[in-house]
């Protein structure tokens, strides 16, 4: 039997819903799109909720026409730099070492773990086991099933302003849509994007949108830290209206025409004509002008990516380098230009892993779209062979990542 799983990405650029069918083998068939532009949105956060939820709304008949059926429940992104994560360490007895740890014990570690002092106004949005430490042996990935007297867990946790995800969750529900799940839109991208092999070696996802830059660090196959930061493409659009004293919609259609990370290899004498303000007729620009206004923005970004590699100790411990997506990721020589800046292997991310209506959503701009399936199928997955009553607890998806819950490759 089929199974229907829902992502909605409500994005600053735009909205994405995605239909998914669960079938034979638990392969993971795209069976309905539905993008619009953006609405009622900035930096990822949403500030008018008529607008953003006729928005969403949009979408999801978008899709829901495509697909055939109505949509009632979906897995829905969160991001904006009202976003903040912090790691914490439970630690519980299990006995005398004569009974192996099950999953209570897990459940008690995580417990104590989440024992920090939450502010009323923000909200748990993941509490994800990133690495279990057993009677003081470290790296121990599924500890279920060992012997042991004393269990820790080094948890991830990641928090957002309650006031902020309840605009969300509202919006979506406005559509008679239930809220699956809140997924932090960076987590959904490295699904989509990222190989087991970078995790376990060490990576680290960028996704540059429209409105936010999201980081996640991943090593030894875990999630270890999350930032959202409130910059991305719009930012670079906005310097080239104000550099070229053009409207914004020019700025955009310029910047994905003509722009480019390195100036150095624009031929100075590369001129583009451009209609600007006050101007009747169209004026003329240097390309290189265009390309040094971008680098400069995009180096900026890369350098604030550098200082949380450099202050959460990951220096060095980066073999597998950078993967860049998100829209901005189509600009051209960002790959080189980060490369530069970080002096780290890196390479554009594109959405893997899915079949059937695959065309519109091939591109580092719907990374975050696609994990949001990605990360539904394996929770409906996880849940239908779910021996635990009530599991739909977070860390357990993060357990079950390690277990390899199959989603086909390729
Ligand atoms: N070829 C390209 N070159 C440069 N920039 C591009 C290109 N294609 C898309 N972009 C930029 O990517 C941005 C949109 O990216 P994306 O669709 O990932 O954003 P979003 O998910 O809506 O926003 P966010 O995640 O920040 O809330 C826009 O700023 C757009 O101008
Ligand atoms: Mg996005």
């Amino acid at each position: 039997m089929e199974r229907t799983i829902v992502g909605i990405d409500v994005g600053t650029t735009k909205i994405c819903t995605l239909v998914g069918e669960i079938g034979e083998n638990d392969s993971l068939r795209v069976t309905g799109v539905g993008v619009v532009p953006s609405r009622g949105l900035r930096k990822g956060v949403i500030t008018d909720v008529e607008e953003a939820a006729a928005a969403i709304a949009e979408s999801v008949q978008k899709a829901e026409r495509v697909a055939g059926h109505t949509i009632t429940r979906a897995y829905v992104g969160v991001g904006g730099s009202h976003i903040s994560s912090q790691n914490n360490r439970g630690m519980v007895a299990i006995g005398k070492g004569d009974r192996p740890v099950d999953h209570d014990d897990i459940d008690r570690a995580m417990e104590a773990a989440l024992a920090v002092p939450v502010p009323h106004n923000r909200r748990i949005i993941h509490s994800i086991a990133r690495e279990f430490v057993l009677d003081g042996q470290d790296g121990v990935r599924n500890p279920i099933g060992l012997l042991g007297f004393r269990l820790e867990v080094e948890a991830h946790i990641v928090t957002g302003a309650v006031t902020s995800i309840q605009n969300l969750v509202r919006c979506v529900e406005m559509s008679q849509i239930e809220v699956a799940a809140l997924v932090l839109q960076p987590l959904a991208s490295a699904d989509a994007v990222l190989t087991d092999e970078e995790k376990d070696l060490g990576v680290a996802l960028v996704d540059i949108g429209g409105g936010t830059t999201d980081l996640a660090l991943y090593s030894h196959g875990s999630i270890w830290e999350t930032q959202v930061y409130a910059v991305g493409g719009n930012h670079l659009t906005n310097d080239i209206a104000v550099g070229l004293r053009a409207p914004m919609a020019t700025a955009e259609d310029i910047k994905i025409r003509y722009a480019t990370a390195l100036p150095e290899t624009v031929d100075a004498r590369e001129m583009i004509e451009v209609t600007t303000f006050g101007d009747e007729a169209l004026s003329t620009i240097s390309r290189r002008q265009l390309a040094q206004i971008v680098a400069c923005r995009t180096e900026e970004m890369f350098e604030l990516i550098a200082k949380e590699i450099q202050r959460s100790g990951f220096e060095g411990l980066l073999p597998a380098g950078v993967v860049v997506t998100g829209g901005t990721a189509g600009l051209s020589d960002l790959k080189e230009l980060a490369a530069d800046t970080l002096q780290l292997p890196v390479r554009v991310g594109m959405p893997r892993r899915l079949r059937g209506l695959v065309e519109t959503i091939s591109s580092p701009a719907y990374a975050t779209s696609v994990g949001l399936l990605l990360w539904g199928a394996r929770e409906e997955l996880r849940q239908s062979a779910s021996p635990i009553p009530g599991g739909s607890r977070a860390w357990y998806t993060s357990l079950l990542e390690w277990l390899k819950v199959f989603i086909p490759r390729g």
